[in-house]
């Protein structure tokens, strides 16, 4: 094998990807399957219509710590390895912050940032107790973790963006740079991408707010999902040996000014 090709290859490794029914999770799962990773899919709920054939399912909440240690355990039983884990599962809320509630807020905190400590707390302990050689993380952060909604935008969407889904990927962002220096010495690397806005074309965003996020974004667009993947894939594999603690933004340049 090349160099080159062996900078990409992610054949028979073992891959987790939670959220993985969801718009980016299905993208993700179907990347690494092309690839021909074990691919396994974590999700609170699992149903036919969004696996990806080749995957394999569990159904899990990451926000119970129990359930995400006995989930990794099957996997790593079933497999023998487990090399890459793609924390994708988030969630956010939407309603103006005068009126968040508390579960609310708990909510939020508990799945973007609880759930993504668990599974990486999981996945750690595991490649501790049998040994592994080498690991690769990837976070899925956002890049209203690194700059604020511009309102100005949001003029027919009800889906404002909230200050603690900023809050919790600012969190996952900084968990990145954390893991990142602390698991260096054991040789798994963890980084994060951060998208900008993907397009949903099964729900899409209002004429107006694409409008003016097209008139905001220097590429003049919103991200279609499968532009996330080559950067995870990058991360995933030897083609980013050196890189850890790292957070990638695939945002059309919108942090850029
Ligand atoms: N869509 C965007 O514009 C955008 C932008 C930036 C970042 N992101 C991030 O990308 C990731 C994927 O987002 P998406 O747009 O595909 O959203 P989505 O809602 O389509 O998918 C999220 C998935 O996570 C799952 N999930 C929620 N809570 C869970 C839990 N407790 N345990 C396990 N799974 C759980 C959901 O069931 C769902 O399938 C999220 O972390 C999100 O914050 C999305």
């Amino acid at each position: 094998m090349s160099f080159l090709d062996k900078l990409h290859n992610l054949k028979g490794k073992v891959a987790v990807v939670t959220g993985a029914t969801g718009q980016l999770g299905k993208k993700i799962t179907n990347a690494f399957v092309q690839t021909g990773c074990v691919t396994i899919g974590l999700d609170v709920t699992v149903n036919e219509a969004n696996k990806i054939e080749g995957g394999d399912y569990y159904e899990l909440d990451i926000v119970s710590k129990e359930g995400v240690m006995d989930v990794f355990e099957k996997i790593i039983t079933k497999y023998k390895s487990l090399d890459i884990l793609v924390n994708n599962a988030g969630v956010s809320t939407f309603a103006p912050f005068e009126e968040r509630e508390e579960k609310d807020l708990d909510w939020v905190m508990d799945v973007n940032v609880k759930g993504t400590f668990f599974c990486i707390q999981t996945f750690v302990n595991l490649f501790d107790q049998h040994q592994f050689k080498k690991g690769a993380i990837v976070n899925i952060g956002s890049f209203y973790g690194v700059v604020s909604p511009d309102f100005r935008i949001y003029t027919d969407t009800p889906r404002k963006n909230s200050e603690i889904y900023g809050a919790t990927k600012a969190g996952v962002i900084q968990m990145t740079r954390y893991f990142g220096v602390h698991l260096a010495d054991r040789n798994i690397r963890v980084n994060a991408v951060s998208p900008g806005g993907i397009f949903n074309p099964a729900n899409p965003q209002g004429p107006e707010f694409l409008k003016h996020y097209s008139f905001r974004c220097p590429m003049k667009r919103m991200a279609n999902d499968d532009e996330m993947i080559g950067a995870v894939l990058y991360l995933a594999s030897d083609a980013s040996t050196y890189t850890t603690g790292q957070n990638i933004l695939v945002d059309g340049g919108m942090t850029c000014w």
